[in-house]
């Protein structure tokens, strides 16, 4: 981790649906943290090769893509130079598009730099797949947020209605999650797993308040244990 690091470093990783974007977004407001979507660096490069015309399986091209992207994640916008594409990487195809080209490992290479270059520096917290297990295992603090399926279907296709993706039903939206789960859970490169010191949190029964205020006293907790050890915390 970077020397002049100030603050925690906090992975949270989980498998679609599971509420981590929401309550990762809540939780770094309260903390004064930044926000990092690592989710949005990948549909940045699905989207790329979708308009492109690059095959999600030609890793070669999608490393070309990747070294000559320039992504800028902000808390709540994503920019491809400087187009606006928060909104174009939300399509269901897109999400089916970066769950294919993270499979490949030169794009996982070339993204995993930038990652650790937006987050090291500390006071951020980091969602996706393979924080805690990749990109940081010496984060300070690893979350795996879990639901059930259904849960995560229902709440995928709420979103996908309130942004008027009116084509797509309950369904497919099911179907097509649980395909990309089982594509991110079993690739060979970095698959979605907890790391084996994640905490995991099942939010399938609780609110979006609850999961931030659980999150909230671990972050808390984390920080006494280290006061005690004589480490400062953040
Ligand atoms: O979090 P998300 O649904 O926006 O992520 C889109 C896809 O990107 C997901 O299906 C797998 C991939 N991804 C990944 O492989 N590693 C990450 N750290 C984040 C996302």
């Amino acid at each position: 981790m970077a020397e002049t690091k100030k603050g925690l470093i906090i992975a949270i990783d989980g498998p679609a649906g599971a509420g981590k974007s929401t309550v990762s977004r809540l939780l770094a407001q309260r903390l004064g943290y930044r926000y990092i979507d690592t989710g949005a660096l990948y549909r940045a490069i699905g989207l790329l090769a979708w308009e492109q015309g690059v095959s999600p399986d030609d890793g070669e091209r999608l490393a070309a893509l990747c070294d000559a992207a320039d992504i800028t994640l902000s808390d709540t916008r994503v920019l491809l130079g400087d187009r606006d594409i928060t909104e174009d990487i939300r399509r269901p195809e897109m999400s089916q598009m970066a769950s294919q080209v993270s499979a490949q490992p030169q794009v996982r290479r070339a993204l995993l730099g930038l990652q650790r270059r937006l987050g090291g520096t500390g006071a951020a917290i980091l969602e996706g797949r393979d924080i805690g297990t990749i990109v940081f295992p010496d984060a300070d603090l690893k979350i795996f947020l879990d639901a059930s399926i259904e849960e995560r279907g229902r709440r995928r296709y709420a979103e996908l209605q309130q942004r008027g993706e009116a084509k797509v039903s309950l369904a497919q939206t099911l179907r097509e999650m649980a395909e990309r789960d089982r594509r991110d859970s079993e690739r060979a490169h970095a698959p979605l797993r907890p790391a084996a010191d994640a905490i995991r949190i099942d939010t399938t029964a609780l609110t979006q308040a609850d999961v931030v205020d659980s999150m909230a006293e671990l972050v808390h907790a984390h920080a006494s244990i280290e006061r005690k050890k004589g480490k400062p915390s953040s």
